[in-house]
């Protein structure tokens, strides 16, 4: 028989079993058209299903805050969205909603995704420290409600590009904002042992800072350098007493021996003190008179400074009240959302 040859098959691109290399194998939950019960899987076993994002904390921030229609709302960290949706919907067609991210590449993501559900907000891609310059370019003299939820997106975690995670292999990148400053690697190619000390100790509560720190110099000194997010986990658990090649984490409420580490140098590759430390100075004038603001904190250091600039305020008469103790998620948040673990919720109205 003759006649024009058949076109052949395309190959099906195929799931590579338990040790896939591209993201988008590895994560079957992000396609739960395809694998329908892998995100509740995902779930049961007490992880955040790659690709999804739940806010921390949503029902006390909105009882804490208290936004309500026609108010001027300020989230100084939109991620994914979570908490910007629920303060549009709070504030109605009549109120707005100004949403500050330093990720321009997430924040462009979710501005799309938020437009996609009839959900506007005024979008700036810019760190929260310049949110006055934001306020006055708006020209607004303040807002009714101000949230930060400090820290990383599930979005950023979740890409292994982006070099955040001990979870999956990528360069050793972590810095938020990819335009400008140095990478992690570069940053502990070139950071003195002592301040690495430091670093660890401050921003990971790293028990073992001193160990890690002399471990990642050594490595730096006289080892292959540190690229990637892989290199960087097994010297810190080599640096632990692990082994790294046999090394698994039991389950998502095991904290991962590298995870304080990752805190650590993302905070200082970032600045994250120096902005929070701006946002806590600029804060008062932010804040109309009555307006409420929320900072959700992740780890010690940070709710120590909040809760303290919180308290100067309060004795300054620049707030009328601080909520105390900071507010903690409840322990079914924390079993469906291991994310919310170490999240509190420090709220202070303006006098
Ligand atoms: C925990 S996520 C926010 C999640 C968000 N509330 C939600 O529900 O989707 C923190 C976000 O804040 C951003 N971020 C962290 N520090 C920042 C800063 N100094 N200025 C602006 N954005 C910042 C990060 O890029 C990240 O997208």
């Amino acid at each position: 028989m003759s006649g024009p040859p058949l076109p052949r098959p395309g190959r099906r691109r195929r799931y590579r079993g338990t040790h896939p290399r591209r993201f988008d194998e590895r994560y079957k939950e992000l396609d739960p058209e395809r694998y329908p019960e892998e995100q509740a899987k995902v779930a049961a076993r007490g992880d955040t299903p790659a690709g999804t994002h739940r806010p921390v904390l949503l029902s006390e921030v909105l009882a804490a805050l208290r936004p309500a229609p026609g108010e001027v709302v300020l989230d100084c960290t939109v991620g994914r969205g979570g908490h910007a949706r629920a303060l549009a919907a709070a504030v109605g067609p009549a109120g707005v909603v100004l949403g500050l991210d330093r990720d321009r590449e997430e924040l462009d993501r979710t501005v799309s995704l938020l437009a996609g559900e009839g959900i506007g907000i005024r979008a700036h891609g810019t760190n929260f420290a310049g949110a006055g310059r934001v306020l006055a370019a708006e020209g607004l003299d303040g807002v009714d409600v101000l949230l930060a939820d400090l820290g990383l997106s599930s979005m950023q975690i979740d890409r292994p590009e982006r070099g955040f995670s001990f979870k999956s292999e990528g360069p050793l990148d972590m810095r938020m904002d990819r335009s400008k400053g140095k990478t992690a690697s570069e940053w502990i190619a070139s950071v003195p042992e002592e301040e690495l000390r430091r670093v660890l100790g401050t921003h990971g509560e790293e028990p073992s800072a001193a160990e890690v720190a002399r471990a990642i110099r050594a490595r730096v000194l006289s080892g292959p350098p540190i690229l990637t997010t892989r290199d960087l986990s097994g010297v810190v658990l080599r640096a632990l007493g692990f082994d790294p090649r046999g090394f698994r984490q039991p389950d998502a409420f095991t904290r991962h021996p590298a995870a304080r580490t990752f805190q650590a140098i993302r905070i200082a590759v970032n600045r994250e003190d120096e902005a929070l430390a701006q946002l806590l100075r600029d804060l008062p004038w932010l804040l109309r008179s009555g307006g409420r603001a929320g900072i959700l904190c992740f780890h010690g250091g940070e709710e120590e400074r909040v809760a303290s600039a919180f308290a100067a305020g309060r004795e300054a008469g620049l707030y009328a009240s601080v909520g105390e103790p900071p507010i903690r998620p409840s322990p079914e948040e924390c079993r469906s959302n291991p994310r919310a673990r170490s999240a509190r919720l420090c709220v202070a109205v303006r006098a």
